[in-house]
C-alpha cells in the first residue's frame, strides 16, 4: 500500500512542469532502429485509424458485398460514427474488456455480414475464430491497442488494422494490412486536409515537448493546434499517411518502447493491487502482453468522477475509453454502459519512469481513499 512519505517523497521529486497523460510530446530518442511489424509484407497506410476503416469498408461494400457491420458493444463512438459514415449497417454483439470471448449466440448473421473484433486495450490473445463462430463470415480485426502483439503477429482475420497515432507519437498514421493476403483497396494520396492536421499536431506536439522542459509557452497555444487537427481528421475525405511520419515509423525503437510500456503497466497494477474500491483489468496472458494502458475500474460512477478530477487538478491526464452512456448505437448492454462510466485509462508508455508510476498510483490511492471518508 502506498504510504505518505512516500507519496510526500515522490511529489517533491517532480519537476516544475511536470505532467501525466494526453496527447503525445514529440520526444528525443537515439536507438534508431527497424522493427518488424506484421504488416510489413503487405500494408497501406493512411492519416488515422479511421480513415483505414472507411477505405476497407467502401472497399467492401463495392467488391465484397458487405452490407452490415458487427462491432462489439464495448466500442469508440467516434469511430463508430465514421463506420456509419460510410452507409454501412452497424449492429452490435457483446463483447468488452471484462468479457472472456466475444458473444454471438444472439446475432442472426445473414449474407453480406462482416465482423469486427478488437484487442481490448492490449489485453486478449488471440482465440482462433473456428473456435468462436461456426459461420463463414469475414473478419476485421482491429489491433490499436497493441499492433505488435503475438494476436496481430499471427491472426486469423481478413483483414487487420491498427490506429499508429495512439501507440506512437507520430502525428498521423494508421494502417491496413491482410494477413491472409486478399487485395486491399488501392492506395490513396495525401489529402490537404490531413496534412495540414498532421502539421498542426507535429507543431502541437513539439510545442508540448517545449513546454514539459519548461520554455516560456503558454499551454494553450499547443492545446489548441492539437484540438483544431483532431478537428480535421474527423472531417470526411480518405487520406493516406503523411511522408514524415511514414518516415518517422522505420526508426522508433518499438521494443524497447514496448518494454517500458509493460514495466510501467506492471507497476501499476502491483501499486493498485488489493485496494477493495478499485480493480486493475489484468491481461489474459500476462508473459506476452504488452497493454495500452492500465485500466482501473471504481466501484462507483462517483468515486471514478471525485479521483478524474483530483487527478487532473494534481496535472494527470487520464481517457476515459469509451463514453458509452451518449452511445450513437443501441443494444449496448448496461454492464458496458456501467464499467465505461467507472473506468479510467492510466497511460504507462514509454513517455514515463518508475517513479512517475508510484507517484500517479500513490495519488489515484490518496484521493480514492479520501473519497471514502467523504461518504
Ligand atoms: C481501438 C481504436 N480503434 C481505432 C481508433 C481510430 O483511430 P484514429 O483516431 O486514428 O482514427 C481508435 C481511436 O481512438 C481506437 O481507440
Amino acid at each position: 500500500m502506498i504510504k505518505a512519505e512516500r507519496m510526500l517523497k515522490f511529489s517533491m521529486l517532480r519537476p516544475n512542469r511536470w505532467e501525466h497523460g494526453s496527447a503525445f510530446h514529440w520526444l528525443f530518442y537515439s536507438n534508431f532502429v527497424s522493427t518488424p511489424a506484421p504488416w510489413n509484407k503487405n500494408g497501406n497506410f493512411y492519416a488515422s485509424g479511421r480513415d483505414a476503416f472507411r477505405a476497407l469498408i467502401l472497399y467492401g461494400q463495392a467488391s465484397r458485398g458487405w452490407k452490415r457491420l458487427w462491432i462489439p458493444s464495448y466500442y469508440c463512438q467516434e469511430v463508430t460514427k465514421s463506420f456509419l459514415s460510410t452507409g454501412i449497417d452497424v449492429a452490435v454483439y457483446i463483447d468488452g474488456p471484462e468479457d472472456n470471448l466475444p458473444d454471438f449466440n444472439q446475432c442472426k448473421f445473414k449474407l453480406g455480414d462482416v465482423i469486427l473484433r478488437v484487442n481490448f486495450f492490449g489485453l486478449r490473445v488471440l482465440h482462433p475464430l473456428n473456435k468462436i463462430i461456426k459461420k463463414d463470415i469475414e473478419v476485421v480485426d482491429d489491433h490499436t491497442h497493441d499492433p505488435w502483439s503475438s494476436w496481430a503477429w499471427s491472426s486469423d482475420a481478413d483483414w487487420c488494422i491498427a490506429s499508429l497515432r495512439k501507440v506512437l507519437p507520430v502525428p498521423d498514421g494508421g494502417v491496413l494490412w491482410s494477413p491472409k493476403n486478399l487485395p486491399l483497396p488501392p492506395a490513396v494520396s495525401v489529402t490537404n486536409v490531413r496534412r495540414v492536421a498532421s502539421l498542426e499536431n507535429f507543431v502541437a506536439m513539439v510545442l508540448k515537448g517545449l513546454y514539459l522542459a519548461n520554455y516560456p509557452l503558454d499551454k494553450d497555444i499547443f492545446r489548441n493546434l492539437s484540438i483544431s487537427a483532431e478537428k480535421c481528421f474527423a472531417i470526411k475525405d480518405i487520406s493516406g499517411m503523411t511522408e514524415w511520419s511514414k518516415s518517422l515509423l522505420t526508426s522508433f525503437p518499438i521494443d524497447e518502447w514496448r518494454e517500458l510500456r509493460r514495466r510501467n503497466y506492471k507497476i501499476l497494477s502491483v501499486e493498485l493491487a488489493n485496494i477493495p474500491w478499485l480493480t486493475v483489468l489484468k491481461p489474459e496472458d500476462d508473459s506476452s502482453a504488452c497493454p495500452f494502458s492500465c485500466i482501473i475500474v471504481f466501484d462507483t460512477p462517483e468515486r471514478r468522477n471525485y479521483v478524474l478530477q483530483k487527478l487532473i487538478a494534481s496535472h494527470v491526464y487520464p481517457a476515459i475509453l469509451w463514453p458509452l452512456d451518449v452511445a450513437i448505437i443501441d443494444n449496448i448492454p448496461q454492464k458496458h454502459v456501467s464499467l465505461s462510466l467507472r473506468m479510467l485509462s492510466i497511460h504507462c508508455d514509454m513517455r514515463y519512469n518508475k517513479d512517475d508510476m508510484k507517484y500517479v498510483s500513490s495519488l489515484i490511492y490518496e484521493f480514492g481513499e479520501k473519497y471514502i471518508r467523504k461518504v
